[in-house]
């Protein structure tokens, strides 16, 4: 991140309460080296938190400038050294390119990070998911083309829910930036909206970590399920402050 950048974010942070400042806590991030990842680590460090980055291949997080945790979702044996006296865990992962199906890591992955973090005594964990999460609407472009990839984060969604840690699900619409669609973080404002509500729309994926960020230490996200998009028309900022208007799941 360039310095213009880093200025821009430090000043940002300065107009957050200090409520939902940071104070040094460590913050595991799931799906660190992922294209979501990465801005959460870049905006955890500027808001003053400690980041540990859960990577499968030490080599993909070299460059991440945090400490790393080497492990797998897919292997519990790998998490408890990870989360070792973590407050917060932000898991960004995903089914990609890993050789794991949607039901491996959306579903039994997510399973076996949040119950480890429950098992650590995790303060609360923020979950990247997906708007349409649950479906099962089998012509669903991503349950089609991706082995039933909404219904696996729905299912997901639920085993975080029922591991009792309280929790934050934020489920984005379609990540930028794309080929031809660049996007920069606090550019636009942000439609926040109950679970199972939106059906399209886009978000740049440096506006979800805002968000999740946001989430950490405020009771008034615990809890909830909350759909996020992009507003153009909308001022930059729009949303902060406004957790407390959604109900709890
Ligand atoms: N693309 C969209 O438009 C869209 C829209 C809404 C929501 N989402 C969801 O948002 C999330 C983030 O998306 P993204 O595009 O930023 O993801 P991404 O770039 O594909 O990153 C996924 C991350 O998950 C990690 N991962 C996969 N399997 C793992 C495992 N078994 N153990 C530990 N880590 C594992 C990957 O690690 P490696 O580097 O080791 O593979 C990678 O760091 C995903 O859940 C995605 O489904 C995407």
């Amino acid at each position: 991140m360039n310095t213009l950048k880093r200025v821009a974010l430090a000043m940002l942070a300065l107009s957050i309460p200090s409520s939902t400042m940071a104070a040094g806590e460590l913050v595991l991030v799931a799906g660190a080296s992922g294209q979501s990842g990465r801005p959460t680590i870049d905006q955890l460090q500027d808001a003053g938190y400690k980041v540990r980055a859960l990577v499968r291949d030490a080599s993909k997080g070299a460059d991440l400038g945090v400490e790393l945790a080497v492990g797998d979702v897919m292997k519990p044996e790998t998490l408890g050294a990870a989360l070792k006296d973590v407050t917060y865990v932000i898991s960004t992962i995903g089914a990609g390119q890993g050789g794991y199906s949607a039901e491996q890591v959306e579903f039994h992955g997510l399973a076996n990070l949040s119950s480890a973090a429950k098992a650590a005594g995790v303060k609360q964990f923020v979950l990247m998911s997906s708007l349409k999460a649950g479906s099962e609407d089998k012509n669903e472009f991503l349950n089609a083309r991706r082995g039933m990839l909404l219904m696996w984060k729905g299912k997901g969604e639920q085993a975080l829910r029922d591991t009792g840690i309280a929790y934050t699900i934020i489920r984005p619409g379609g990540l930028l930036p794309r080929p031809n669609m660049p996007c920069e973080l606090g550019k636009v404002g942000l439609t926040l909206a109950p679970k199972n509500t939106l059906t399209g729309g886009a978000v740049c994926r440096a506006d979800v970590a805002a968000v999740m960020i946001a989430a950490l230490g405020d009771a008034d996200a615990v809890g909830k399920t909350i759909e996020l998009i992009q507003d153009e028309k909308a001022a930059p900022n729009n949303w902060r402050g406004t957790f407390r208007t959604f109900q709890k799941d």
